[in-house]
């Protein structure tokens, strides 16, 4: 969508001037060099300056696993709580497409400002509330919202509350809506899961005209940089365009049920390339007389599959808890856990609540997630 905040000149790229008659300071902020989307941002001070470069951290998920085609639960509530959301990242799975971690945030760092500049940032937020603030405007957030940071905004996430839940995705690409919920010009369809009235859009901008020392810490392929800016980040008097933050509940997503068992892909709410995101909502089950509302064993064979369980009894799972976490690899099918399918006959509705996170190419697993694995589970069909 194109929106617009703040203050902007009637024309891009002409003179915008502030009181005092100096100009402001466009910035073109886009991804995919010039040839994709793009806002055009209004600051106070040049967005250039730099007062001093300090050293970086490496936070590059290592592999404990490379090559794995076990099924495994990762216990994720074992993990421990970090200070803020940034510094409690624990990457559990990843390849070269994307990073699946969590976070288990206590307070916030308000001293610091962040910037992915090598990742876009899904942040599910399981439990917490409190506010997004970027430079381009602010966002509320509550439990089971889906928090969108394309790479290179600045932000801060500033919790309310004092214990929450953090699944986060960092993607090497932009993370969208599928393509075939969207019109030619980019509208919600009316088959989709969804529709702009459901998406929350920055409100509120921090225009802060104050020179001094910044703190900046930027991930650049998977090294938290530390940056001091010379003016505040958040500067920002307008912008327009369709590069920017975003927010949209799980809670809002609208399942698509039918007379038989819905494959997956009518729960898909994000996709990037190589792979996608799907959000299982409560909903009332398939209406056939003799439907069996469980869904057939798969072979998912062109992609593992990642299941973070939010909330509600997981019909086709057994001895699951809300903050486990699932992966199901290519190679292997996989279903119900036995028992499960008889006892979802004549069932109506489920109230489960879950995100999925189906990547394409085979994921490699950390010394965190193994620390925390229910060994067993693999063997958890066997009758
Ligand atoms: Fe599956």
């Amino acid at each position: 969508m194109y929106y617009k905040l703040g203050k902007i000149p009637p024309k891009r790229h002409i003179q915008f001037r502030k009181k005092d008659g100096s100009l402001y300071y466009e910035e073109l902020f886009g991804n995919e060099g010039f040839s994709s989307d793009s806002s055009l941002i209004y600051h106070i001070h040049p967005p250039t300056q730099v007062s001093e470069v300090k050293g970086f951290k490496d936070v590059a998920p290592k592999a404990a696993v490379n090559e794995n085609i076990t099924s495994r639960k990762i216990k994720a509530n074992k993990l421990p709580s970090g200070s803020s959301y940034n510094e409690g990242k624990v990457p559990l799975l990843f390849n070269n497409d994307l990073t699946i971690g969590v976070s288990n945030p206590q307070s916030s760092l308000r001293d610091i400002y962040y910037k992915n500049a090598s990742f876009d940032e899904l942040i599910f937020v399981h439990k917490g509330n409190g506010l997004l603030k970027t430079f381009l405007g602010n966002i509320d957030f509550c439990d089971g919202d889906y928090l969108i940071i394309p790479r290179g905004i600045i932000y801060q996430i500033e919790f309310e509350s004092k214990k929450n839940k953090i699944l986060y995705i960092e993607s090497n690409s932009p993370i969208s809506f599928p393509k075939r919920y969207l019109s030619k010009r980019g509208q919600f369809l009316e088959g989709a899961p969804l529709s702009e009235r459901d998406i929350k859009l920055p409100e509120g901008l921090n225009s802060n005209d104050e020179k001094g020392r910044f703190k900046l810490h930027i991930n650049k392929n998977h090294k938290i940089h530390e940056v001091i800016y010379a003016s505040h980040p958040f500067d920002v008097v307008g912008w327009d365009g369709y590069c920017y933050p975003f927010a949209v509940s799980i809670h809002n997503f609208e399942p698509i049920t039918g007379k038989i068992h819905q494959p997956p892909p009518v729960h898909q709410i994000f996709e990037g390339n190589n792979f996608v995101v799907c959000s299982f909502c409560p909903r009332l089950f398939d209406y056939h007389p003799k439907s069996i509302p469980a869904p057939y064993n798969h072979s998912n064979i062109d992609s593992d599959e990642v299941l973070y369980y939010v909330e509600g009894d997981f019909m086709s799972r057994d001895s699951i808890e809300c903050g486990d976490i699932t992966l199901h690899p290519s190679g292997i099918p996989h279903g119900p856990h036995p028992g499960t399918v008889e006892k979802s006959i004549g069932e109506s509705k489920t109230d489960e609540l879950a995100v999925m996170v189906d990547p394409f190419n085979p994921l490699k697993i950390t010394q965190d997630a193994l620390s925390v694995e229910d060994e067993n589970y693999f063997k958890s069909w066997l009758t």
